[in-house]
């Protein structure tokens, strides 16, 4: 347990329900929250902190902070005291989280004795031309009249991500993933603001997925490198990568390559890209979780709906991979585990250089679990049976996708805590919760 006991997180759930957010959210009923606009919390949280962020202090900004991964990203954040301005559309996401995310830092930091740090949130897309307007109001002057952003850093989570959807239609992917992120480098670079954290992913290896070996960082780079293998070998790899399935995977590797450049031709940047490999889990209080307006397609957001009645059964793509029981395996890494990687990240830029302007972190366990080793864990969980149908392999899959996660182990000092079991039962959590907060 974090410091949250269990009182506290019913004293949560309790306070969550009667401050009537009014429709609460749950994985299966992905409702609007009509009446959460302003809620009580977000005024209580619009007054001291604002004031204290007013005295000079210093931010980061999450772009796209509400959503799945952004949104325990933030609570991570503030809980190590950093101040923090969330972006969001809301196109995926609800209001009503900043609440919650609020109301676990407030918890948590209550706990420790430590001073709240200031939240802020605009809603807005990231694209629009506003942005500068949302970004100048964190500027200030210093003592010879020179503009200064207060922004140390940024994370950018604000991706469309689904790969079935980028297959039928690509151009709202490119548009929001790849033309929106260049105008926003160009933006950030106006303001002075040069350490950026980028949401990349496991799916920027394409083919070198299907070797069956941990992929390490070499094995997708953007201009040539050499290494040392795993044999003691010197290796050289040319920049560029094959078999990417999907425009949303393209993308992901277009930003890499375009930061990659951006950092080559001005090393005064400090650009993090961290591939994650597969987020699964939530935070342990049950407040936040994956709460998605699109229906996911994931493994474990599909056994969810499974649970709560919503499908009838699991469909188990492929069971003749050469694995340890023929089910795919995947690297599941608990989404707090995936936000304290951001917050190691930020530390490690604050730091010292990295060892290059533009670096690629794994962030996985660095074990794989086969699809069946999931669905056990997650009816150990939920003390129930998962019905389930074998099928054929879904295209574009893999046997295997798992991290070689040194390099963050050694530069961001970074390493995950949690088991899958964890993350089963902090689902199952967080989807009882969600129930009961339905019905109160
Ligand atoms: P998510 O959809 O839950 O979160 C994205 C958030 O960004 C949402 O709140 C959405 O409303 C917001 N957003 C999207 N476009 C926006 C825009 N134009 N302006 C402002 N806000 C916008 O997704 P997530 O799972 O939290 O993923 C976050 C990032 O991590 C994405 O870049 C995704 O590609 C990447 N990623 C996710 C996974 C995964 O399995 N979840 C794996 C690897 C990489
Ligand atoms: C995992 C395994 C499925 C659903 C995707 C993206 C990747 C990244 C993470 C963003 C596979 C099997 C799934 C189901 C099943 N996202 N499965 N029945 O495909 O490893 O990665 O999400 O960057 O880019 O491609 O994750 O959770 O969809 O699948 O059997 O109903 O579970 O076939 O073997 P994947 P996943």
């Amino acid at each position: 347990m974090d410091s949250l006991s269990l009182v506290g997180v019913s004293s949560l759930t309790r306070t969550i329900s009667s401050l009537s957010l009014s429709s609460s959210s749950s994985c299966s009923d992905a409702v609007s929250t009509p009446g959460t606009e302003r809620s009580l919390l977000f005024d209580d949280y619009d007054q001291s902190p604002i004031n204290r962020a007013d005295a000079g202090e210093s931010f980061i900004l999450v772009v796209g902070g509400l959503g799945y991964i952004g949104s325990h990203t933030t609570l991570e954040l503030l809980k190590e005291g950093y101040n923090v301005i969330v972006v969001d559309d809301l196109s995926n996401s609800y209001l009503e989280v900043l609440d919650r995310i609020w109301l676990l830092a407030k918890e948590y930091l209550k706990t420790i004795n430590r001073t709240l740090p200031s939240l802020k949130f605009h809603k807005i897309d990231y694209r629009d031309p506003a942005m500068r307007s949302v970004l100048a109001t964190y500027d200030s002057t210093d003592g010879l009249g020179q503009s200064r952003s207060r922004i140390s850093g940024a994370i950018h989570f604000a991706a469309f991500k689904s790969v079935e959807e980028s297959i039928s239609k690509p151009i709202p992917y490119y548009q929001n993933n790849v033309c929106g992120f260049v105008d926003f480098i160009s933006v950030l670079e106006g303001f002075g603001i040069k350490n950026l954290v980028f949401s990349s992913s496991a799916t920027v290896y394409g083919s070198m997925a299907n070797q069956g070996v941990p992929l390490r960082e070499e094995h997708c780079v953007h201009q040539q490198e050499t290494y040392v293998d795993q044999l003691g070998q010197q290796r050289t790899v040319e920049g560029g990568v094959y078999g990417l399935t999907s425009p949303y995977g393209r993308t992901k590797w277009m930003c890499e390559a375009i930061l990659a450049d951006i950092a080559r031709a001005d090393p005064s940047w400090t650009i993090t890209a961290l591939r994650y490999f597969n987020p699964v889990g939530c935070h342990e209080s049950g407040l936040l979780g994956e709460d998605p307006r699109q229906k996911p397609t994931n493994l474990v957001p599909v056994i969810m709906s499974v649970l709560e009645g919503e499908r009838p059964v699991l469909q188990v793509f492929g069971t003749d991979w050469d694995t340890v029981d023929g089910t795919a395996v995947r690297d599941f890494i608990h989404v707090v585990d995936l936000a304290r990687g951001h917050v190691a990240a930020l530390a490690a830029a604050a730091k010292r250089p990295l060892r290059e302007p533009f670096r690629t972190f794994n962030l996985g366990t660095g074990r794989g679990h086969s699809v069946r080793e999931v669905l056990r864990s997650m009816e150990k969980a939920s003390s129930r049976t998962v019905p389930v149908k074998e099928v054929a392999r879904r295209e574009g899959d893999v046997g295997s996708c798992v991290a070689e996660v040194r390099r963050a182990e050694a530069e961001l000092g970074w390493r995950t805590q949690k088991s899958l079991d964890d993350c089963s039962v902090d689902v199952w959590n967080f989807l009882e919760l969600s129930k009961r907060g339905q019905q109160i």
